[in-house]
């Protein structure tokens, strides 16, 4: 449930037309809905209350712009950074320390320091040499590391390669076999505290086979660590849960989650800790496009729209599919090409997509791009950074500028020897 819908066939965001949007910011520009990232939180965080104490942490990866994560904030989540450029942000949209978590396989000292200095709530270590080093910064300092080991458990989480973390061959985490070992190593180091282990083996998983197995196998490696004398007060389940981008999509509901983990994790007696990114961002967010020409192909026609692969990655990186609607609802259909003007060929939205039939100057969505969208975006080819714009019942805000080529280029440098 999303709240771009159409209303007397044109499409809103909640009660603003996005053709306004459009006219009045430009194109391309991705538009969020501040209802709907409330619903996914909300959604969410009641399925995974079924597992008894829990904590939520917004993936801030999915979508760092500061008025969404302080939307999510404000209704009390908390953040999942992997970087001192994510920590800071969670901290300016107003996230308190205690519930800021760090994950991610490169954390540097400067960024371990700074996350010390801040007295985030947890550190999600990810192998022995992090520990090592984060246990020595923190003595240094005086201070002890809450702390989880991030542990590999080896489990395929059927989704697309470039975004599985859970293989014994991924870089992420401990393979969960060497981890009884390195907990007790860790564990005895001052400047530690040492007090649970965190996975996460995906995302947009859609089958809830793998979670639950993963699940079951920390289950087992919490029971060894308690039998070896450690107390195991937290777990971390990561995120992962796939959603709806296809139209025929039927992801798993949250709720249907939340009761497997209950499942899973009965008498486990820990505070369950969660990082959905997508789940909460996704659906929340349109990247709105103008379509700039329609040229004919050799089989199918090419419909070149204003936005490209640096505004959103995704279709280029992984083949993602990411629905394309026109603004202004039509019952006729065209098969076409669906591409940006970036000079490469990977410039490709959709190759032979059925869509409503769009002309020069029509407006367009890609839908579900709310999440891994503008912030994986760049300035290739010399384009703009694409702007942000948050939506709140009949009212908007741009919550990030279009950033135009000219500034971007006016941070480079000839230096006075060429
Ligand atoms: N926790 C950790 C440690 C993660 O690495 C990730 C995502 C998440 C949580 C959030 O996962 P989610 O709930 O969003 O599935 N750029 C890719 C997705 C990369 C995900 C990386 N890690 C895409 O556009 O599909």
């Amino acid at each position: 449930m999303n709240h771009f819908q159409f209303r007397d066939g044109e499409l809103f965001a909640e009660d603003v037309p996005l053709a306004r949007i459009a006219a009045e910011v430009g194109t391309p520009v991705y538009v969020y809905s501040r209802a709907t990232l409330e619903r996914h939180a909300r959604v969410f965080s009641e399925a995974v209350a079924q597992a008894g104490d829990v904590e939520v942490a917004f993936a801030l990866k999915a979508n760092p712009n500061l008025a969404v994560v302080r939307v999510l904030a404000k209704m009390g989540m908390g953040a999942d950074v992997v970087s001192g450029g994510e920590l800071d942000r969670a901290l300016a949209a107003g996230m308190t320390p205690d519930k800021i978590v760090f994950s991610g396989v490169g954390k540097t000292d400067d960024e371990m320091v700074h996350a010390l200095d801040t007295g985030i709530g947890q550190f999600n270590i990810e192998s022995e040499e992090e520990g090592r080093d984060l246990a020595a910064l923190a003595a240094a300092r005086g201070l002890t590391a809450p702390a989880t080991l991030r542990v590999n458990p080896d489990v395929d989480a059927g989704t697309h390669a470039k975004i599985s973390t859970g293989k014994a061959e991924n870089k992420f985490g401990v393979a969960i076999s060497d981890a009884p070992a390195i907990f007790a190593r860790l564990s005895a180091l001052p400047g530690l505290n040492l007090r649970g282990v965190a996975l996460h083996i995906g995302s947009q998983i859609f089958d809830l086979a793998p979670l639950e197995a993963a699940f079951a196998r920390v289950g087992r490696l919490v029971a060894d660590l308690r039998a070896a004398g450690h107390a195991i007060t937290h777990v971390d389940l990561g995120g992962g849960l796939g959603i709806a981008y296809r139209p025929d999509d039927v992801p798993q509901e949250p709720s249907a989650y939340g009761a497997m983990v209950a499942r899973v994790t009965q008498g486990w007696g820990v505070k369950l800790m969660f990082e959905p990114g997508r789940m909460i961002a996704g659906n929340a967010g349109v990247l709105l496009t103008r379509v700039i020409r329609v040229k004919p192909g050799s089989v199918h026609p090419f419909v070149v729209v204003d936005a490209a692969m640096n505004d959103l990655a995704r279709p280029a990186l992984y083949d993602a599919y990411h629905h394309f609607e026109p603004v202004t609802a039509t019952t006729e259909t065209m098969t076409a090409n669906l591409v940006g003007p970036v000079c490469e060929s990977g410039d490709t939205f959709a190759m032979a997509r059925e869509t409503g039939v769009v002309a020069q100057g029509d407006l367009a969505v890609f839908r579900t791009a709310g999440a891994y969208g503008a912030t994986m975006a760049s300035t290739y080819n010399s384009r703009a950074m694409v702007p942000e714009v948050l939506v709140d019942g009949d009212r908007y805000a741009v919550v990030a500028d279009r950033i135009p080529a000219a500034t971007i280029m006016g941070a480079e440098r000839v230096p006075d020897w060429l």
